[in-house]
């Protein structure tokens, strides 16, 4: 079994792409949804946070665990590698596959949590690319909000979207990296309403490199039926219908 964490509901859009790639694994996902959002937390709450998850998951028998939050990874990853033995594999924003796949002259729109976007990981991340003089960095944090409480395709969202893209001239992007889980929500209606942007996110490149990291170390499961069960921080969730219905399923 898979442990996939995220601060909501974010990380089941990494979930479904997981289910895709890993059809014979089973998955246990972890919403930390008595703490979301967690661009409001300080560091040292997210990290208390999302080691507490980490633990459960652990106990409950998860072989790996994917942090299917940006925002948890950056504050986490470096500890939790150094602290646990076992694997655990972090998305992260799309930046490069935005740069690999760019158009000349045009620059790359990253959209995160304030706490991603202020991050030494991310910071390291554009730096090791060099392409600090084409990212612009944009905080979205309502999107998360938004789509805890479920608003998706509404007016609300269209101003808010309107409003933080007005600070950039659309014309000069082509790709929006969508750095956070939740965010992938809002894929299609960004493309809807700003036909010229892009939308890319992390969940494939993160589905992919989970199952290479399992088949090395000979963790891949040949028996699993693409089980699923959910928990919301530490208590099992008797009705799933609400992560079904995210799920497609
Ligand atoms: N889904 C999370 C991410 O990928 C963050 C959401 C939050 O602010 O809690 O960054």
């Amino acid at each position: 079994m898979i442990g996939v964490f995220d601060s909501g509901i974010g990380g089941l859009t990494l979930l479904k792409e997981l289910v895709k790639t890993l059809p014979k694994e089973d998955f246990l996902y972890y919403a930390d949804t008595e703490n979301v959002p967690y661009s409001y937390k300080t560091r040292e709450q997210i990290l208390e946070f999302v080691e507490n998850a980490v633990i459960f998951l652990r106990n409950e028998g998860c072989k790996a665990i994917v942090l299917a939050c940006n925002t948890a990874t950056n504050v986490s990853i470096e500890y939790l590698r150094e602290k646990y033995d076992f694997p655990i594999i972090a998305i992260q924003p799309a930046v490069k596959v935005a740069f690999d796949n760019n158009e000349p002259d045009k620059r790359i729109l990253a959209c995160a949590t304030p706490v991603t976007l202020s991050a030494d990981r991310f910071e390291n991340l554009i730096n090791s690319l060099d392409i600090n003089h084409i990212v612009d960095r944009l905080p979205l944090p309502g999107l998360v909000e938004f789509a805890e409480n479920e608003i998706f395709e509404d007016e609300k969202v269209l101003e808010y979207l309107k409003t933080e893209f007005s600070k950039f001239d659309l014309n000069h992007y082509k790709y929006i990296v969508l750095g956070c889980t939740h965010f992938t929500y809002y894929e299609d209606f960004i493309k809807q309403n700003f036909p010229s942007l892009t939308p890319v996110d992390g969940n494939e490149g993160t589905a992919r490199h989970l199952k290479n990291t399992l088949e090395t170390l000979g963790l891949l499961s040949v028996e699993g039926i693409g089980n699923m069960r959910f928990v919301e921080s530490g208590n099992y969730v008797k009705d799933e219908s609400r992560f079904l219905r995210y799920l497609g399923r």
